[in-house]
């Protein structure tokens, strides 16, 4: 379980300091899939990289299972980050002087995990495991992009616009192969797009704007990525 309370966030300092996260609050269960929309500006990216240790909150606390990430020393931080979170972003970051296979591997060897071409064939790419960055597609990028936080085998997966820069068929795939891989393994994923149709796929839909959360349902029966229109 994820607690946030009260979370505020600046940017800037003297007179140009502005306030981008104003005071959320938020529970987030176990294997839940959480869609977080919003307007581009309204704080969705750094409300994720603060739940997720990346950046630290001014004000307010984290809590995983009752432990305050916020405020942790960056080692404690490092380490939280390394046994609980994964992490896939629209523009993918790969190593482009790393295959397919070592790219993988970069991240399961964070949790030791040995089993990691497991996480290669899951998202179907054990016949390109020797193929560079540049000789793959945007969608087989962002499948070894998926595969390498998934590697590490993380309690909770963030994922920030992974589709922002995909065609819509890819687009599809993408997501079904996600939800698939979220039903296998048990994480729990907040998903950050501002396709409003995405939040169908989710259990719980949360929708920002200038920093705060101004809407939040859940979805009874949510929809397969081949049934939501793009
Ligand atoms: N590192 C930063 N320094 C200063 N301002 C930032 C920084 N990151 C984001 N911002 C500002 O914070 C606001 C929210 O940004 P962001 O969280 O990226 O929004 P979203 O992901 O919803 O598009 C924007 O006004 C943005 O310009
Ligand atoms: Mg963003």
């Amino acid at each position: 379980m994820i607690k946030i309370e009260n979370l505020h966030k600046f940017y800037g300092m003297g007179g140009s300091r502005t306030e981008v996260l104003k005071g959320i609050s938020l529970d987030i269960t176990d294997g839940d899939f959480l869609v977080l929309l919003g307007a581009s500006g309204s704080g969705k990216s750094t409300l994720l990289n603060v739940i997720s240790g990346l950046e630290p909150a001014d004000e307010g606390s984290v809590l995983y299972d009752g432990t305050d990430i916020n405020g942790q020393t960056d080692a404690e931080v490092t380490l939280f980050r390394k046994e609980t979170i994964g992490y896939v972003f629209q523009q993918y970051f790969l190593l482009p002087n790393l295959n397919v296979d070592k790219n993988v591997k970069m991240g399961a060897d964070l949790a030791n995990n040995k089993e990691y071409r497991k996480m290669i064939e899951a998202v179907g790419l054990s016949e390109k495991m020797k193929k560079y960055p540049h000789e793959l597609s945007g969608g087989e990028q962002q499948r070894v992009s998926i595969a390498r936080a998934l590697a590490k085998k993380p309690k909770v997966l963030f994922l920030d616009e992974p589709t922002g820069a995909l065609d819509e068929a890819t687009g599809r795939m993408v997501l079904d192969l996600i939800c698939k891989l979220q039903k296998e393994m048990g994480f729990t994923m907040i998903m950050v797009t501002h396709n409003q149709n995405i939040a169908e796929m989710a259990n719980t839909v949360i929708t920002m704007n200038s920093g705060r959360i101004v809407e939040k349902y859940q979805n009874d029966s949510p929809k397969s990525a081949y049934e939501i229109v793009w």
